[in-house]
Protein backbone atom coordinates (compact mmCIF):
# COMPACT_ATOMS: atom_id res chain seq x y z
CA UNK A 1 0.00 0.00 0.00
CA UNK A 2 1.76 3.47 -0.73
CA UNK A 3 1.57 5.98 2.23
CA UNK A 4 -0.20 8.23 1.01
CA UNK A 5 -2.98 5.63 0.85
CA UNK A 6 -2.73 4.71 4.40
CA UNK A 7 -2.37 8.26 5.42
CA UNK A 8 -6.04 9.00 3.91
CA UNK A 9 -7.40 5.66 5.88
CA UNK A 10 -5.67 6.73 8.84
CA UNK A 11 -7.35 10.66 8.82
CA UNK A 12 -10.40 9.07 7.59
CA UNK A 13 -10.83 6.73 10.84
CA UNK A 14 -9.33 9.10 13.11
CA UNK A 15 -12.11 11.67 11.88
CA UNK A 16 -14.99 9.95 11.74
CA UNK A 17 -14.77 7.49 14.73
CA UNK A 18 -12.07 8.78 16.62
CA UNK A 19 -9.84 5.04 15.89
CA UNK A 20 -6.14 5.69 15.56
CA UNK A 21 -4.24 3.18 13.40
CA UNK A 22 -0.72 2.96 13.01
CA UNK A 23 2.33 2.26 10.18
CA UNK A 24 2.81 -1.08 11.83
CA UNK A 25 -1.10 -2.01 10.71
CA UNK A 26 -0.57 -1.65 7.16
CA UNK A 27 -0.81 -4.92 6.46
CA UNK A 28 -3.95 -5.50 8.19
CA UNK A 29 -5.59 -2.35 6.59
CA UNK A 30 -4.44 -3.90 3.38
CA UNK A 31 -6.11 -7.30 4.21
CA UNK A 32 -9.36 -5.96 5.35
CA UNK A 33 -9.93 -3.16 2.60
CA UNK A 34 -9.62 -5.75 -0.31
CA UNK A 35 -12.97 -7.24 0.49
CA UNK A 36 -14.44 -4.02 0.58
CA UNK A 37 -12.71 -3.13 -2.63
CA UNK A 38 -14.39 -5.80 -4.00
CA UNK A 39 -17.85 -5.19 -2.57
CA UNK A 40 -18.05 -1.61 -3.81
CA UNK A 41 -17.11 -2.89 -7.19
CA UNK A 42 -13.28 -0.91 -7.18
CA UNK A 43 -10.37 -2.66 -8.79
CA UNK A 44 -7.63 -2.17 -6.39
CA UNK A 45 -7.36 -0.19 -2.72
CA UNK A 46 -5.70 2.89 -5.15
CA UNK A 47 -9.27 3.29 -6.66
CA UNK A 48 -10.99 2.74 -3.60
CA UNK A 49 -8.74 5.66 -2.14
CA UNK A 50 -9.39 8.20 -5.01
CA UNK A 51 -13.54 7.23 -4.63
CA UNK A 52 -13.04 8.84 -1.27
CA UNK A 53 -11.21 11.82 -2.48
CA UNK A 54 -14.81 13.14 -3.37
CA UNK A 55 -17.91 13.31 -1.67
CA UNK A 56 -17.74 9.16 -0.24
CA UNK A 57 -20.86 7.22 0.77
CA UNK A 58 -21.61 7.37 4.17
CA UNK A 59 -22.37 3.73 3.64
CA UNK A 60 -19.15 3.12 2.35
CA UNK A 61 -17.27 4.50 5.37
CA UNK A 62 -19.07 3.00 7.66
CA UNK A 63 -18.03 -0.03 6.13
CA UNK A 64 -14.12 0.72 6.54
CA UNK A 65 -14.68 2.34 10.34
CA UNK A 66 -16.39 -1.50 10.76
CA UNK A 67 -13.83 -3.68 9.20
CA UNK A 68 -11.18 -1.87 11.30
CA UNK A 69 -12.46 -1.51 14.59
CA UNK A 70 -11.85 -3.94 17.40
CA UNK A 71 -14.89 -5.96 18.04
CA UNK A 72 -13.27 -8.25 20.58
CA UNK A 73 -15.97 -9.16 23.85
CA UNK A 74 -16.85 -11.58 26.00
CA UNK A 75 -19.77 -12.27 28.59
CA UNK A 76 -18.91 -10.48 31.89
CA UNK A 77 -15.15 -9.66 30.54
CA UNK A 78 -13.73 -8.39 32.90
CA UNK A 79 -14.76 -10.18 36.30
CA UNK A 80 -13.49 -7.41 39.01
CA UNK A 81 -15.90 -4.98 37.10
CA UNK A 82 -19.10 -7.23 36.93
CA UNK A 83 -17.83 -7.79 41.28
CA UNK A 84 -17.64 -3.89 41.64
CA UNK A 85 -20.88 -3.66 40.00
CA UNK A 86 -23.21 -5.99 41.92
CA UNK A 87 -21.05 -5.91 45.41
CA UNK A 88 -20.59 -1.98 45.62
CA UNK A 89 -22.64 -0.01 42.61
CA UNK A 90 -26.07 -1.87 42.97
CA UNK A 91 -26.08 -1.73 46.54
CA UNK A 92 -25.70 2.27 46.95
CA UNK A 93 -27.77 2.78 43.70
CA UNK A 94 -30.51 0.54 45.87
CA UNK A 95 -30.70 2.66 48.15
CA UNK A 96 -30.34 6.19 47.01
CA UNK A 97 -32.57 5.74 44.11
CA UNK A 98 -35.31 4.18 46.00
CA UNK A 99 -37.51 7.20 45.79
CA UNK A 100 -36.87 7.80 42.09
CA UNK A 101 -37.65 4.23 40.52
CA UNK A 102 -35.72 4.00 37.54
CA UNK A 103 -31.83 2.96 37.03
CA UNK A 104 -30.33 3.91 34.04
CA UNK A 105 -27.08 2.36 32.19
CA UNK A 106 -25.42 2.91 29.51
CA UNK A 107 -23.16 0.21 27.71
CA UNK A 108 -21.64 2.72 25.38
CA UNK A 109 -19.34 0.54 23.48
CA UNK A 110 -21.65 -2.52 23.25
CA UNK A 111 -20.02 -4.57 20.46
CA UNK A 112 -22.31 -7.70 19.73
CA UNK A 113 -24.24 -7.28 22.97
CA UNK A 114 -22.03 -9.52 25.36
CA UNK A 115 -21.12 -6.26 27.79
CA UNK A 116 -25.04 -5.01 28.09
CA UNK A 117 -26.39 -8.35 28.25
CA UNK A 118 -23.84 -9.32 31.00
CA UNK A 119 -25.12 -6.16 32.56
CA UNK A 120 -28.67 -7.62 32.47
CA UNK A 121 -28.13 -10.89 34.11
CA UNK A 122 -26.43 -9.12 37.05
CA UNK A 123 -29.67 -7.28 37.64
CA UNK A 124 -31.91 -10.16 36.86
CA UNK A 125 -29.86 -11.80 39.47
CA UNK A 126 -30.03 -9.09 41.73
CA UNK A 127 -33.80 -8.53 41.81
CA UNK A 128 -34.38 -9.24 45.49
CA UNK A 129 -31.49 -6.55 46.34
CA UNK A 130 -32.86 -3.59 44.00
CA UNK A 131 -36.83 -4.65 44.25
CA UNK A 132 -38.18 -0.99 43.94
CA UNK A 133 -35.72 -0.17 40.88
CA UNK A 134 -36.95 -0.20 37.38
CA UNK A 135 -33.83 -0.95 35.18
CA UNK A 136 -33.24 0.71 31.51
CA UNK A 137 -30.22 -0.50 29.64
CA UNK A 138 -29.25 1.29 26.39
CA UNK A 139 -26.02 -0.31 24.38
CA UNK A 140 -24.99 1.15 21.56
CA UNK A 141 -22.03 0.49 19.51
CA UNK A 142 -20.90 2.58 16.20
CA UNK A 143 -21.04 -0.39 13.91
CA UNK A 144 -24.09 -1.31 12.77
CA UNK A 145 -23.21 -5.24 11.92
CA UNK A 146 -22.19 -6.27 15.32
CA UNK A 147 -25.33 -4.46 16.89
CA UNK A 148 -27.56 -6.63 14.69
CA UNK A 149 -26.10 -9.97 16.53
CA UNK A 150 -27.06 -8.17 19.88
CA UNK A 151 -30.18 -7.51 19.18
CA UNK A 152 -30.88 -11.03 18.18
CA UNK A 153 -29.09 -12.34 21.04
CA UNK A 154 -27.68 -15.18 19.12
CA UNK A 155 -24.46 -16.41 19.84
CA UNK A 156 -22.26 -19.57 18.97
CA UNK A 157 -20.83 -22.13 21.58
CA UNK A 158 -17.73 -20.34 22.05
CA UNK A 159 -19.12 -17.43 22.26
CA UNK A 160 -21.78 -18.30 24.74
CA UNK A 161 -19.11 -20.48 27.20
CA UNK A 162 -16.50 -17.35 26.81
CA UNK A 163 -16.89 -15.90 30.52
CA UNK A 164 -20.17 -17.46 31.76
CA UNK A 165 -21.02 -19.61 33.98
CA UNK A 166 -22.22 -22.80 33.19
CA UNK A 167 -25.19 -22.37 35.50
CA UNK A 168 -26.31 -18.87 33.89
CA UNK A 169 -26.23 -20.02 30.50
CA UNK A 170 -28.28 -23.04 31.22
CA UNK A 171 -30.96 -20.75 32.39
CA UNK A 172 -31.07 -17.76 30.40
CA UNK A 173 -30.43 -18.98 27.07
CA UNK A 174 -32.10 -21.51 24.88
CA UNK A 175 -29.91 -24.02 22.96
CA UNK A 176 -30.29 -24.19 19.09
CA UNK A 177 -27.81 -26.70 17.49
CA UNK A 178 -24.44 -25.12 17.95
CA UNK A 179 -26.05 -21.61 18.96
CA UNK A 180 -26.98 -20.57 21.92
CA UNK A 181 -30.38 -17.55 22.11
CA UNK A 182 -30.73 -15.57 24.72
CA UNK A 183 -34.03 -15.34 26.50
CA UNK A 184 -36.65 -12.78 25.54
CA UNK A 185 -36.97 -11.42 28.94
CA UNK A 186 -33.48 -10.95 29.10
CA UNK A 187 -33.14 -9.23 25.74
CA UNK A 188 -36.07 -7.22 25.66
CA UNK A 189 -34.27 -5.36 28.79
CA UNK A 190 -31.65 -3.93 26.89
CA UNK A 191 -32.35 -1.10 24.17
CA UNK A 192 -29.61 -1.20 21.29
CA UNK A 193 -28.79 1.89 18.57
CA UNK A 194 -26.20 2.94 16.78
CA UNK A 195 -24.30 6.13 18.35
CA UNK A 196 -20.84 7.34 17.65
CA UNK A 197 -18.88 8.86 21.02
CA UNK A 198 -17.78 11.43 18.64
CA UNK A 199 -21.38 12.80 18.63
CA UNK A 200 -23.49 14.77 21.02
CA UNK A 201 -24.04 12.84 23.82
CA UNK A 202 -27.03 15.32 25.22
CA UNK A 203 -29.86 14.05 23.90
CA UNK A 204 -29.20 10.07 25.73
CA UNK A 205 -29.94 11.97 28.99
CA UNK A 206 -28.00 11.38 32.16
CA UNK A 207 -27.06 7.95 33.42
CA UNK A 208 -26.38 6.50 36.78
CA UNK A 209 -23.73 3.81 35.58
CA UNK A 210 -21.77 3.60 32.61
CA UNK A 211 -19.92 1.42 31.22
CA UNK A 212 -17.38 2.64 28.74
CA UNK A 213 -14.96 -0.36 28.17
CA UNK A 214 -12.07 -1.15 26.19
CA UNK A 215 -12.41 1.35 23.33
CA UNK A 216 -10.88 4.10 25.09
CA UNK A 217 -7.97 2.36 24.32
CA UNK A 218 -8.50 2.49 20.94
CA UNK A 219 -8.33 6.48 20.78
CA UNK A 220 -5.30 8.84 21.27
CA UNK A 221 -5.22 10.27 24.18
CA UNK A 222 -6.99 13.86 23.04
CA UNK A 223 -9.89 12.26 21.87
CA UNK A 224 -10.32 9.87 25.04
CA UNK A 225 -9.82 13.03 26.87
CA UNK A 226 -12.36 14.59 25.08
CA UNK A 227 -14.50 11.68 25.12
CA UNK A 228 -14.32 10.85 28.86
CA UNK A 229 -15.33 15.05 29.87
CA UNK A 230 -18.46 14.21 27.74
CA UNK A 231 -19.33 11.21 29.64
CA UNK A 232 -18.86 12.78 32.83
CA UNK A 233 -21.43 15.45 31.64
CA UNK A 234 -23.85 12.15 31.47
CA UNK A 235 -22.96 10.65 34.57
CA UNK A 236 -25.07 11.41 37.33
CA UNK A 237 -23.36 13.26 40.48
CA UNK A 238 -23.31 10.02 42.14
CA UNK A 239 -23.17 7.89 39.13
CA UNK A 240 -20.35 5.05 38.29
CA UNK A 241 -18.33 5.03 35.40
CA UNK A 242 -16.79 1.75 34.31
CA UNK A 243 -13.80 1.50 31.89
CA UNK A 244 -11.40 -1.70 30.52
CA UNK A 245 -9.19 -2.68 33.32
CA UNK A 246 -6.07 -1.61 30.86
CA UNK A 247 -7.54 2.06 30.55
CA UNK A 248 -6.65 3.38 34.00
CA UNK A 249 -4.19 5.62 32.19
CA UNK A 250 -6.63 7.12 29.69
CA UNK A 251 -9.03 7.65 32.49
CA UNK A 252 -7.64 10.97 33.47
CA UNK A 253 -10.17 13.90 34.19
CA UNK A 254 -10.81 16.81 36.82
CA UNK A 255 -14.45 15.86 37.74
CA UNK A 256 -14.08 12.35 38.50
CA UNK A 257 -11.67 9.96 40.71
CA UNK A 258 -10.70 6.46 41.31
CA UNK A 259 -12.07 4.60 44.11
CA UNK A 260 -9.38 3.28 46.50
CA UNK A 261 -8.80 -0.26 46.29
CA UNK A 262 -11.67 -0.72 43.34
CA UNK A 263 -9.82 -0.56 39.67
CA UNK A 264 -11.77 0.41 36.80
CA UNK A 265 -14.45 2.38 38.47
CA UNK A 266 -14.75 6.51 38.06
CA UNK A 267 -16.81 8.61 40.51
CA UNK A 268 -17.49 12.00 40.42
CA UNK A 269 -15.31 14.06 43.04
CA UNK A 270 -18.14 14.88 44.94
CA UNK A 271 -19.78 11.69 44.94
CA UNK A 272 -21.17 10.55 48.53
CA UNK A 273 -20.26 7.48 47.67
CA UNK A 274 -16.85 8.74 47.38
CA UNK A 275 -16.87 8.97 51.42
CA UNK A 276 -18.49 6.03 52.39
CA UNK A 277 -16.69 4.12 50.51
CA UNK A 278 -13.10 5.60 51.51
CA UNK A 279 -15.15 4.89 55.60
CA UNK A 280 -16.53 1.49 54.70
CA UNK A 281 -14.95 -1.67 56.13
CA UNK A 282 -13.44 -3.64 52.75
CA UNK A 283 -16.38 -4.27 50.23
CA UNK A 284 -17.53 -7.86 49.66
CA UNK A 285 -16.13 -9.33 46.41
CA UNK A 286 -16.72 -12.48 45.03
CA UNK A 287 -16.51 -14.97 41.77
CA UNK A 288 -19.55 -13.75 39.28
CA UNK A 289 -22.59 -15.36 39.80
CA UNK A 290 -24.99 -13.92 37.68
C1 LIG B 1 -13.21 -3.94 21.91
S1 LIG B 1 -14.92 -3.62 21.72
C2 LIG B 1 -15.40 -3.50 23.43
C3 LIG B 1 -16.70 -4.20 23.72
C4 LIG B 1 -17.09 -4.21 25.19
N1 LIG B 1 -17.24 -2.87 25.72
C5 LIG B 1 -16.09 -4.98 26.00
O1 LIG B 1 -15.36 -4.38 26.80
O2 LIG B 1 -16.01 -6.21 25.86
C6 LIG B 1 -14.90 -1.92 21.17
C7 LIG B 1 -16.18 -1.50 20.48
O3 LIG B 1 -16.15 -0.07 20.36
C8 LIG B 1 -16.77 0.27 19.15
N2 LIG B 1 -16.36 1.62 18.74
C9 LIG B 1 -15.18 2.01 18.20
N3 LIG B 1 -15.20 3.33 17.94
C10 LIG B 1 -16.41 3.79 18.34
C11 LIG B 1 -17.02 5.07 18.33
N4 LIG B 1 -16.40 6.15 17.86
N5 LIG B 1 -18.29 5.17 18.80
C12 LIG B 1 -18.94 4.07 19.28
N6 LIG B 1 -18.41 2.84 19.32
C13 LIG B 1 -17.15 2.70 18.85
C14 LIG B 1 -16.33 -0.81 18.17
O4 LIG B 1 -17.21 -0.92 17.06
C15 LIG B 1 -16.33 -2.07 19.08
O5 LIG B 1 -17.50 -2.81 18.93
Amino acid sequence: MRITDFDVYKELLKEKSGLVIAPDQTYMLESRLGPISKKWGYPSIEALTQALQGVPDKALIADIIEVMANHETSFFRDLATFDLFRNSALPYLAKARASQKKLRIWSAAAASGQEPYSIALTLKEQAAQIPNLKPEIIASDISIEVLEQAKLGVYSQFEAQRGMPIHTLIKYFTQDGQLWKIKDDVRKMVEFRDFNLLDDMTPLGSFDVIFCCNVLCDFDDETASDILMRLTQRLAPDGFLFLGSAEAGKGKTADLTAVADQRGVLVPKSSPYLAMANSAAPLATGAVSA
